[in-house]
């Protein structure tokens, strides 16, 4: 019998405020979602659906509708206080007055959204008035069509095989998809590409004769609100339509790309638009026809635009063929190098996607400074949800406190301007689900799609709050002592990891290929472009303008002084913008050497400590959950001695400094 698919933090128990009489009423497709969800919840806890708004404790509304019961004073109350705001779509209010609730959505995304807000809060007597920070929060699947000999069906996946796609095909079973998409609309996300960025042969012919199985997908997603996109490839009117080229000048090459578009259209009418990873790693793009990237974004986005729907063209264009050997080219520059001249170029439905650091979702880096350098064009922001080089869902690793620190960054206007201001074309997150029975391989893992959809929505929310209010949500009806100990495990996780991992903002230093578990010098000398430079004097990269690859000149002011400076560079990006000796003193006042050896002990001991936190939760959850949970623990506290053993041993090797305090590290 297959294992029960875990609820996350969507129990049916989140129904319990519509033990009453509930009138829903509105337009738009989304409120018959709306009525299900709450005839479902109604039916559970002794409540009804009520015909006449008047009769009802409960009205959930649009807000044409609610203007039409103005009459009504806790109807009134709402409708004034989003009067008083500016208009805006998808937002929703909620209020309690004296016995009754109300719900007013500006549509019915709003409306959904404001049904989620309740069931989730329950409603205070002051209007609550929630609206977006991003117009668009979207979750990219890395997920193929056929399985990959060593990637499997979810490229850098963790959580079983593809939700979407088996052996092929779009599975003909698309019952956990819905499931899915309700977890989804229950955060607020809005549009899901549904296949991987690296696009191979099967899955180019999702805009083909695979039009119908799309089609599948997006009816499964729609009445959640959720537009589908879909991952092309460039050479699409080659390897599907049979043409000689790619060429986005080509008269052939955009009639067929606005064919494609027109088909989609018909297949999927609210279709979302395309992600193209074009020129980067090996996937083609304009480069092979000596046209640049605003060309081929551009020939992609007019054939959208008669229809509606955007590009979402990534700037993770480097060369991964570099010479260890030429000291004079810089991974981290190529985005800022070939996206910034280009802006202004781009046509108003393309969306520059762009990673939150300029080299490939490390532990630690800084924020990607195209963001700032391209301001006539709409940008997005990429977060990697699935734990690549951050444990890979075998380590707990809580990442809503660096995804705050990445949209609450002042990069512009002389550090005044956050990167949430930036980013108007949304936050697009690398999904970290699938087939596995508690979505995301670590049970703790679903604590980052949750935190992704709460961060869209609201960048500024506080990511301790969003943690708790998660853990609530899904442990909750275990004890607070229980939701306690959960938030005092994670609420550090990210900071942990990085304490026995790579340090300083160095990155890298994993196992190549699969990127898990350490390994130093696993990348030093291969064309991947992630190097740490350690000699026997010290280590980072020279990033300056001064002495360096000049990286530190693509930030505006002040971070480009900052950064320069050995005297103001933070300490945690250290050894990204600098190499240093091993001696040299941190503005923490310890010794870089003496740094690794002090957070990478402290970082094993902290494992330790998560150890025992969860074992006293035995009996207290789920058992199924406590034992997945204490099994990745046991690999955490594995893998972390292991980096640490490792780390710390190559800085006493290549230094020959010995810890101040005498502990042991192997020589
Ligand atoms: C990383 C990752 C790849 C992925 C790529 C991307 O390099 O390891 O698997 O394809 O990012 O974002 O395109």
């Amino acid at each position: 019998m297959p294992s029960p698919i875990h609820p996350a933090w969507l129990p049916e128990q989140a129904s319990t405020p519509l033990a009453t009489a509930v009138h829903v009423a509105g337009t738009g497709p989304l409120v018959a979602t709306v009525t299900d969800e709450v005839r479902a919840a109604t039916g559970l806890h002794g409540g009804h659906l009520e015909q006449d708004p008047g009769a009802a404790r409960l009205l959930l509304l649009t807000l044409d509708r609610a203007r039409g019961l103005a009459g009504d004073t806790a109807v009134s109350r709402v409708l004034d206080a989003l009067d008083s705001g500016p208009a805006s779509p998808e937002r929703y209010a909620v209020v309690r007055s004296g016995d009754r609730t109300v719900v007013v959505g500006e549509d019915d995304h709003g409306l959904l959204y404001g049904t989620f807000a309740l069931l989730r809060h329950g409603a205070g007597e002051e209007v609550l008035v929630r609206r977006p920070g991003h117009r668009s929060r979207m979750l990219d699947h890395w997920d193929n069509m056929v399985s990959h000999p060593v990637m499997g069906t979810v490229e850098r996946g963790y959580a079983g095989d593809s939700l979407f796609f088996s052996d092929g095909a779009v599975r003909a079973d698309l019952g956990r998809v819905a499931r899915y998409a309700r977890l989804l609309a229950s955060i607020g996300i809005n549009g899901v590409a549904v296949n991987n960025v690296n696009v191979h042969r099967a899955e180019t012919g999702l805009l083909g004769p695979l039009l119908p199985e799309v089609a599948r997908i997006a009816d499964v997603l729609r009445p959640w609100g959720i537009r589908l996109h879909l991952s092309v490839s460039f050479a699409s009117p080659i390897v599907l339509g049979g043409l000689a080229t790619a060429d986005p000048l080509a008269e052939d090459v955009v009639r067929w790309w606005a064919e494609a578009a027109e088909r989609l259209h018909t297949a999927v009418p609210d279709f979302g638009g395309f992600v193209v990873k074009a020129d980067s790693e090996g996937q083609p793009g304009p480069f092979a026809y000596g046209r640049d990237h605003a060309d081929g974004a551009n020939v992609l986005a007019r054939a959208l635009a008669p229809h509606g729907g955007v590009v979402h063209w990534r700037a993770f264009v480097y060369d991964h063929r570099q010479d260890w050997r030429d000291r004079s080219t810089d991974r981290a520059r190529a985005a800022h190098d070939h996206f910034a001249p280009l802006d202004g170029r781009f046509e108003p439905d393309v969306v520059l996607q762009v990673k939150h650091g300029p080299i490939d979702f490390q532990v630690r880096e800084p924020v990607s400074p195209v963001l700032a350098a391209v301001p006539a064009t709409t940008v997005a922001v990429e977060l990697q949800l699935t734990q690549e080089y951050t444990g890979q869902q075998r380590h707990v690793c809580y990442l809503g406190p660096a995804w705050s620190q990445v949209l609450t960054f002042g990069l512009a206007e002389q550090g005044t301007r956050p990167v949430h201001e930036l980013v108007q074309g949304g936050v697009v997150g690398v999904a970290n689900v699938g087939t596995d029975e508690f979505w995301t391989g670590h049970p703790l893992a679903q604590s980052n799609l949750f935190a992704f959809g709460a961060l869209a929505w609201d960048p500024t929310a506080d990511p301790d709050v969003v943690l708790r209010e998660w853990a609530g949500a899904t442990f909750g009806s275990h004890g607070d002592d229980v939701v306690d100990t959960v938030c005092a495990m994670m609420t550090d996780s990210w900071a942990t990891y990085e304490s026995y991992t790579a340090p300083l903002g160095i990155g890298f230093m994993v196992r190549p290929g699969h990127h898990y578990g350490p390994d130093v010098d696993g990348y030093e000398y291969t064309p991947w472009g992630t190097y740490h430079f350690a000699d026997r004097e010290g280590i980072g990269v020279d990033r300056t303008r001064a002495t360096g690859t000049g990286f530190t000149g693509q930030y505006p002011s002040p971070w480009r002084e900052r950064y320069e400076d050995l005297a103001t560079c933070p300490d945690e990006l250290l050894l990204f913008f600098h190499h240093v000796p091993y001696t040299h003193r941190l503005r923490s006042g310890r010794t870089v050497v003496q740094h690794v050896y002090d957070t990478h002990l402290a970082g094993v001991e902290r494992v330790e400590e998560l150890v025992r936190q969860w074992a006293a939760l035995e009996g207290r959850v789920e058992a199924g959950v406590f034992v997945r949970v204490q099994e990745r623990l046991a690999e955490q506290r594995r893998s972390a001695q292991e980096w640490c053993d490792q780390v710390c041993t190559y800085f006493l090797r290549h230094s020959g400094i010995p810890d101040e305090h005498g502990r042991l590290i192997h020589p």
